[in-house]
């Protein structure tokens, strides 16, 4: 394997914390950059604060490091999206655009720009949603999701762009926080339940979403882009399929070790949200493309998360 440098961008984030140490052992320390918005860094390795809404800032690094790599994560997720609709379409899609065209511009072999389950709505199937159906997301998240995807098969189709997508389900992992999504409920709960705490969910108890553990969303994201491009018969981005689980159900699996933990329901505007979704995933067409099989199941998931946070809360 000849060596690649990658540059991400968004490794402050929930993914991009995960991400980014996983490529430096893929690809050695001194081959990934990572880069953030906010210019606070806690990871080891090459920082670079950056601003993707800069077209010129996100050339001026590709050429700086010789990128030949992208992961794109940086993105306004759906329940933040909310308060601000219009501003976040304009920050999703700019910086989408932005990292797509210098990434054209500068001859990078291969791109990764994560879609999401946020895609779909309400005519979509609810249950094992198919990887081609209809597409008409009720949030501004979904909306943008949607136009990241078709600017991806369009640069694939039109330029020859190596890019490359998953429809991330909800990621929950110890390793670092989400922020301002719908399915972040599932990571804030282990914290209250390590602690001794009830937690107060945001959701119904019976609203049951796709979900993914962080170790099979980073290891799904790196087997896709070590793929055959030959193999890969999607356009836009592959369904993945993991967990699908309801915030009763969780409750019910962490109080197999914590029986003293309590929840209450308070559902807010993120249950709409959260309604619009599917539940559960059909990802034959990524166990196909590129043999996805998901590793961590329920019980494992709310084993490893407590002995992760018990150890260090
Ligand atoms: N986890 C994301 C969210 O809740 C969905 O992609 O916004």
């Amino acid at each position: 394997m000849s060596t690649e440098r990658i540059l991400v961008i968004g490794a402050n984030g929930q993914i991009g914390k995960v991400l980014f140490p996983a490529l430096q052992e893929l690809w050695g320390k001194d081959n990934v950059t990572a880069a953030d918005i906010r210019p606070v860094f806690d990871g080891e390795g090459i920082f670079e604060v950056l601003d993707a809404t800069e077209p010129k800032a996100i050339y001026a690094l590709l050429s700086r490091h010789k990128i030949t790599q992208v992961y794109h994560l940086a993105a306004i997720l759906s329940a933040k999206a909310e308060e601000n609709p219009l501003s976040s379409w304009e920050i999703n899609t700019r910086t989408l655009l932005n990292v797509l065209e210098t990434g054209r511009e500068c001859k990078v072999s291969k791109l990764f720009i994560p879609s999401s389950i946020a895609v779909f709505g309400p005519s979509a199937p609810r249950t094992k949603v198919p990887q081609n159906t209809f597409l008409d997301p009720s949030t501004a998240y979904g909306i943008s999701k949607v136009a990241t995807e078709t600017w991806i098969a369009y640069y694939r189709r039109k330029y020859n762009l190596d890019v490359r997508s998953i429809r991330y389900p909800g990621v929950l992992g110890y390793q670092s926080m989400p922020g301002g999504g719908t399915t972040d409920y599932a990571v804030d709960i282990f914290y209250k339940a390590v602690k001794g705490e009830q937690y107060t969910c945001f959701l119904e108890k019976d609203t049951r979403l796709p979900m993914i553990y962080m170790n099979d969303a980073i290891r799904a994201t790196l087997e896709l882009m070590q793929a055959s491009p030959e193999n890969l018969s999607v356009d836009m981005a592959y369904n993945v399929a993991s967990l699908s689980f309801t915030p009763e159900e969780l409750g019910t699996a962490i109080r197999k070790y914590i029986p003293a933990f309590q929840i209450t329901y308070v559902p807010d505007y993120r249950q709409t949200i959260a309604h619009s979704w599917p539940e559960s995933i059909d990802d034959s067409v990524a166990q196909k493309d590129w043999g996805w099989q998901p590793k961590f199941g329920l019980d494992e998931v709310v084993r490893d998360m407590l002995e992760h946070l018990s150890n260090h809360s």
